[in-house]
């Protein structure tokens, strides 16, 4: 009851100081706890050698919790046993010392799922993580702070530690050795130029003092002379190389190859596992090529050839797909002048949550990664000689179990041809001469001398998706592309019995090896009995057929599920395989599970099945109907930017008089008018300038910096001058003094002397640079209006400013510091479902140029049981001069930028959306020209599965 007291006080308080309260409480995980290592070759749990295979999830590119878990079981199912999770500073600190970790910011929450799932994580709080998000993950308010970011000056030192007192006991909380998920705990992020190793050893320092004992890494990058805290000073534990050999050439998807390199992670220390922290699975589309593009570059044939390279030519066996899922940078979370609203990334996953073919290639290459256990623990090795010099292998060997890895493809790693060679290969169980073909932008890894289960693999020309002894037999899956030839051999003491139940597969038995030869076609079935081991049956599929494999590791053994869209996870109750799936269309679906099992249900619905041949289970799915959605109707308009009339009272704006800047590019003229050095950090800024005319005046000179893609609009005494194009940086690379010039000539009259003036302009602000040089120079570039003058008259100008409503005092702490700037509109809440618009015009006519508000309802009522992720699509032809900030029941979820992106369809994640309920809708367009009307925007379902996860 005291207890109780306390900690009520304790919230009180620090709501009362205006803070969020950090949650007080956490019940620890729930698991045992367990002791983390690692040498050369791998992490261990326990002793345990683990290969983690992790991929990249950044929760804050979600604000969606229950979705998380959607997509942590998505990677799961892709045969991840783990990821790596960035922690964003600035999405949880408005202000100094104002943290918040509640609803979309619970942190806890994101950890205790990753246990619930059983996913390790590499955590990666920075505090600096680039990752194309405002300020590289500072908080803008740091940008005010004196001293260098990421050095160890004393104010950078105090602020970061002041996030890490919040984040740290949370991680902590969360430890392998607590009994939690978090493995590694990464310290910054590609810390090479300009580096301060003081800095990195008291990061260490507080980050150990805060209770971190897991092993502490970092992600080197681009090689040269950059640190890689290998040694020295600062060193790391298990350092990590960044490796993004497709380079970000999204227009270029079938022609380039591997432009910054073959992408092989560098062993950095000798005494710890190699480490390929970020390794590219997608990219930013820098060209605004489209993200689809992206995905091609990325796509399942450079995943073959380059991760299949990497594993062999390297030996690492910690991985960090970059992204697994990239998401959506909502609301002011893009950093501007790499990216736009969308950050799906061409990944595995998109952002609308749907699979790709390049999940299926990550199923296949994880579920080997993560099955063949010898693969924890290799030296490279003397390689098979191919009779053909255009096929190159390379190889590795486990020196306690002699399984080795051949990668077997071109020579020449761009080449497109077909070669079919021979391997003249020595395994541990003699010498063989393996028929082998590289067709096409291809690699694989074959796998000689191999204990699996109970048999022994001898060789293969096929590669090994999975296996797991299931319902008294050992079950495998192997692959090959569709139409090549393949040859696998086992080992007996004496001649197996082999039944073919499907496909066309030859056997022949000599000298204790059991030799099968078959074409990949389809999926071939065979059983194989005696032979003094266990019963085996081989399922050898194409690679299209493997992907349909889903590995399920339940209480009660492991499952293999194929057919449907998506297996997130099984029990087996009763006699009843309990299945949670997706299914997207109506299809066979086949179960191979324990002997015990004799029923099926999928989602709770009873599926009719009987047993097969080949010891499964198999029935019938029914797909998804199709879901039809309202169309928007009954818009309402209203036009804004009062703040345009000189008659506009802005007597309560913060008076901008500072002669001083946190910031250490000078303005060109004074007072400076940087909008965070008044405390308005993301989102639209309003100016408002006063000014008695001499008469002499001629035109008003302005520079903006907006980061990439943004305007800034201008009036004086009321009337529209027009816009300009603000810049990306003063200063710097490259040097430019003069950024986002516009120079607005003053119509005769439009100022008389002697008569008060007023000059409005309203600038976006599209996000903060990032800090990948670690100079401040471009971290804390200024936002806003950089330089005023008249020309003609020096009259001075007294200027006042404003941003979004209470600054850094969050008036929506719920949806947090970057989903509202200081649009009329957005101050005023008309963003928010709760406003009334009842007095706003039904009729839409051609508005005039600055902000024109655009509110509508809609209800939905999604089918339960299905996820239907939806996504607010605009016609693909953009009307120029027309950007258009779209609210979602008060969330911001992007800014339709019109011509200066490709991006058309924006995601309304479930949770945002009501998908059972009323929802608002409200378009801010700020129109450069005026003859805009409302945009013409339609709901459409990006893909319908039955089955999803469930969503509040
Ligand atoms: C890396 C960086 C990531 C991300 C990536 C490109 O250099 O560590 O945070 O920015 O590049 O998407």
């Amino acid at each position: 009851m005291h207890r109780t007291r306390t900690l009520l006080i304790a919230l009180l308080l620090a709501l009362v100081a205006g803070g969020v309260a950090t949650p007080v409480v956490a019940a620890p995980p729930a698991g045992p706890r367990h002791e983390v290592g690692y040498d050369r070759h791998s992490l261990t749990v326990d002793g345990r050698r683990i290969l983690l295979w992790t991929g990249e999830f950044h929760y804050f590119r979600l604000p969606s919790p229950d979705l998380w878990r959607d997509v942590l079981e998505k990677v799961k199912a892709a045969g991840f046993n783990g990821v790596s999770l960035y922690f964003h500073w600035g999405y949880h600190s408005p202000k100094p010392g104002v943290y918040d970790f509640t609803g979309v910011r619970d942190v806890d929450r994101l950890l205790r799922m990753t246990e619930e799932l059983g996913l390790y994580v590499v955590a990666r709080p920075g505090p600096y993580i680039n990752a194309e998000t405002t300020g590289g993950g500072l908080p803008a308010w740091l940008k005010q702070v004196p001293g260098r970011a990421r050095s160890s000056d004393p104010g950078y030192t105090a602020a970061y530690r002041e996030w890490l007192d919040h984040l740290d006991p949370i991680i902590a909380r969360h430890q392998v050795t607590r009994g939690g998920s978090v493995i590694a705990y990464n310290v910054e992020n590609e810390y090479g130029a300009n580096v301060d190793p003081l800095y990195m050893e008291q990061l260490q320092e507080k980050v150990r003092a805060d209770g971190i004992d897991v092993p502490v890494t970092h992600n080197n990058c681009c090689g040269g002379d950059l640190a890689n805290w290998s040694s020295g000073q600062g060193a790391v534990q298990i350092p990590g190389v960044d490796d993004y050999p497709q380079s970000f050439d999204c227009p270029h998807p079938d022609t380039t190859w591997g432009p910054w390199g073959a992408g092989v992670t560098r062993r950095l220390r000798d005494d710890a596992p190699v480490y390929a922290a970020e390794y590219q699975a997608g990219a930013i589309d820098l060209a605004d090529a489209g993200y689809e593009k992206c995905r091609q570059l990325t796509g399942p044939d450079y995943m073959k050839v380059f991760y299949k390279t990497n594993v062999v030519a390297s030996g690492a066996t910690m991985f960090g797909y970059y992204m697994a899922y990239g998401g959506t940078s909502w609301g002011w979370l893009p950093q501007p002048n790499d990216v736009y609203t969308s950050y799906d990334y061409g990944a595995a996953i998109t952002e609308t949550r749907g699979l790709t073919t390049k999940y299926d290639e990550f199923k296949r290459q994880g579920y080997f990664a993560t099955t063949v256990a010898p693969l924890t623990k290799t030296d490279p090795a003397a390689a098979p000689v191919p009779a053909d010099p255009a096929v190159h292998t390379a190889a590795r060997a486990n020196p306690d179990t002699g399984t080795q890895f051949v990668l077997v493809g071109h020579t020449d790693r761009a080449s497109a041809a077909d070669v079919t060679t021979t391997l003249d290969w020595s395994t541990s169980d003699g010498r063989y001469q393996v028929p082998v073909r590289v067709d096409g932008r291809d690699a694989k890894i074959l796998v000689a001398g191999y204990d699996l289960g109970g048999q022994r693999l001898v060789w293969s020309s096929s590669e090994i998706l999975t296996h797991a002894p299931i319902g008294g037999r050992d079950v495998a899956v192997f692959h090959g592309r569709d139409g090549e030839d393949g040859s696998t051999v086992l080992r007996y003491s004496s001649p197996p019995t082999v039944r073919v139940l499907e496909g066309a597969v030859r056997s022949s038995f000599a000298s204790g090896d059991l030799r099968l030869d078959y074409r990949h076609s389809g999926l071939a079935r065979v059983s194989i009995t005696g032979g003094g081991r266990p019963p085996l049956l081989l399922l050898l599929g194409t690679d299209e057929t493997a992907a349909q494999f889903w590995r399920v590791d339940t209480g009660d053994g492991t499952i293999l599920v194929r057919g449907t869209e998506l297996a997130r996870s099984a029990r087996v109750l009763g006699g009843t395989v309990q299945l949670r799936a997706d299914v997207a269309e109506t299809g066979d679906v086949e179960v191979f599970a324990p002997d015990s099992a004799r029923r099926l249900a999928i989602g709770g619905s009873p599926v009719r099945v009987g047993r097969t041949p080949s010891g499964s289970l198999l029935g019938k799915v029914t797909g998804p109907h199709a879901v039809v959605l309202p169309a928007l109707t009954d818009w309402r308009h209203r036009v804004e930017a009062p703040e345009a009339a000189p008659g506009f009272d802005d007597s309560r704006w913060t008076k901008a008089e500072r002669t001083t800047t946190g910031s250490p590019i000078k303005p060109r003229t004074l007072p400076v008018l940087y909008s965070d050095d008044y405390g308005f950090h993301h989102g639209n800024v309003w100016y408002r300038g006063h000014f008695t005319p001499t008469g002499s005046e001629t035109s008003l000179a302005l520079n903006a910096i907006t980061g990439k893609r943004g305007v800034y609009l201008v009036w004086v005494n009321g009337r529209y001058l027009g816009s300009a194009n603000g810049g990306v940086q003063a200063d710097s690379e490259p040097v430019n003094p003069d950024p986002g010039r516009g120079d607005f000539a003053l119509p005769p009259g439009l100022v008389k002397p002697g008569e008060p003036a007023t000059i409005s302009v309203l600038v976006e602000n599209m996000g903060h640079n990032d800090d990948w040089t670690a100079d401040d120079v471009r971290f804390k570039q200024p936002r806003g209006l950089f330089g005023a003058s008249l020309a003609g008259s020096g009259a001075p100008i007294s200027w006042r400013v404003q941003g979004a409503a209470g600054g850094e005092d969050l008036a929506d702490p719920v949806r947090g510091p970057l989903n509202t700037g200081g649009l009329y509109g957005e101050r005023a809440g008309w963003h928010l479902p709760e406003y009334a618009d009842r007095t706003w015009q039904r009729a839409d006519v051609p508005s005039p140029p600055g902000v024109t508000w655009h509110r509508t309802t809609f209800r939905l009522d999604l089918p339960r049981g299905y996820d239907v992720p939806v996504v607010l699509r605009f016609p693909a032809t953009a009307r120029p001069g027309q950007r258009v900030l779209i609210f979602l029941n008060g969330w911001n979820v992007g800014q339709h930028l019109g011509d200066q992106s490709p991006q058309r369809d924006y995601s309304l994640p479930g949770g945002v959306l009501a998908e059972h309920g009323t929802n608002t809708l409200a378009l801010a367009v700020i129109d450069t020209d005026g003859t805009a009307t409302a945009p013409v925007v339609s709901l459409v379902a990006a893909g319908v599965v039955r089955g999803g996860v469930p969503v509040r």
